[in-house]
């Protein structure tokens, strides 16, 4: 069974620090990668400090193409929470990503299958990078529980408690997202490697269950434990209810 490496930082300052200089050093390593990025509130330290080193000129995504996680539907494009809108403020506004080397996921196409089916046809060059946020409920990207591993891109229903947990992206009295588009497991495992964030007392709980209990499509997180190349990238908080054991070095 493959490794999980797990890295736990200091504090949640170190931890955004070292993920940005991480991502500045696979950028240097492979200046034509193609990664897949997620937004919502864990990635956005780690995209301000990606931000600086582009500004520095110590990375640049000159050559690189971005395919955005997942995008909610059902919401006005330019809503302040969609996904799309989220990734430009936090990073492709403020670095060198050629607009034909950005790929989003379009909730108003005509066709959405269509729309589905043609990313994954992009993605048959698997991905390098996916970056992914966790939720409580141990979805990844908008793979809820109960995803299968061998899911394409596809129009999903969102968790009740995903739809909630989304007021933080549109503001209060805004209307929520009952559904959304999301790469699949399959691209996701697709990939030659994968990190997941997560920061917060409020992630320890699901942080445990999915390095800990048995892997289940009930937290499609774990699933990501048999990838040969998987890292969970954990500030203290995060990583509170693990037992010392399960940790990697940096
Ligand atoms: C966002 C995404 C989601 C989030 C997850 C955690 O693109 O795919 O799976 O990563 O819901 O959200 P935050 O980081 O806001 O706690």
């Amino acid at each position: 069974m493959a490794m999980v490496h797990v890295v736990r930082y200091e504090s949640p300052q170190a931890w955004a620090e070292h993920v940005a200089a991480r991502f500045a050093s696979f950028l240097a390593d492979q200046p034509a990668a193609r990664v897949a990025l997620p937004t919502g509130a864990t990635p956005e330290p780690v995209y301000a400090g990606i931000v600086e080193a582009v500004r520095a000129g110590v990375a640049s995504f000159g050559r690189a193409h971005v395919f955005l996680l997942d995008e909610f539907g059902g919401v006005p494009p330019d809503a302040k929470g969609r996904c799309d809108v989220m990734l430009h403020r936090a990073l492709l506004d403020h670095v060198d990503v050629r607009p034909g080397h950005y790929h989003k996921l379009d909730p108003e196409a005509p066709d959405v299958e269509a729309m589905c089916a043609a990313y994954d046809a992009a993605l048959k060059q698997p991905l390098d990078l996916v970056m992914l946020g966790i939720g409580r409920n141990g979805h990844v990207g908008m793979n809820e529980p109960g995803t299968p591993p061998d899911s394409g891109t596809r129009r999903v229903e969102l968790a009740p408690s995903t739809t909630q947990a989304s007021v933080r992206y549109f503001g209060e009295g805004a209307a929520l997202p009952t559904w959304g588009i999301t790469l699949g497991l399959a691209q996701i495992l697709a990939a030659r490697t994968i990190w997941i964030l997560a920061t917060g007392e409020g992630k320890a709980d699901i942080v445990r269950d999915v390095l800990l209990e048995p892997v289940s499509a009930s937290r499609p997180a774990s699933l990501l434990r048999g990838h040969p190349d998987c890292w969970f990238l954990l500030d203290a908080a995060a990583a509170s209810k693990l037992p010392v054991g399960v940790l990697t070095r940096g």
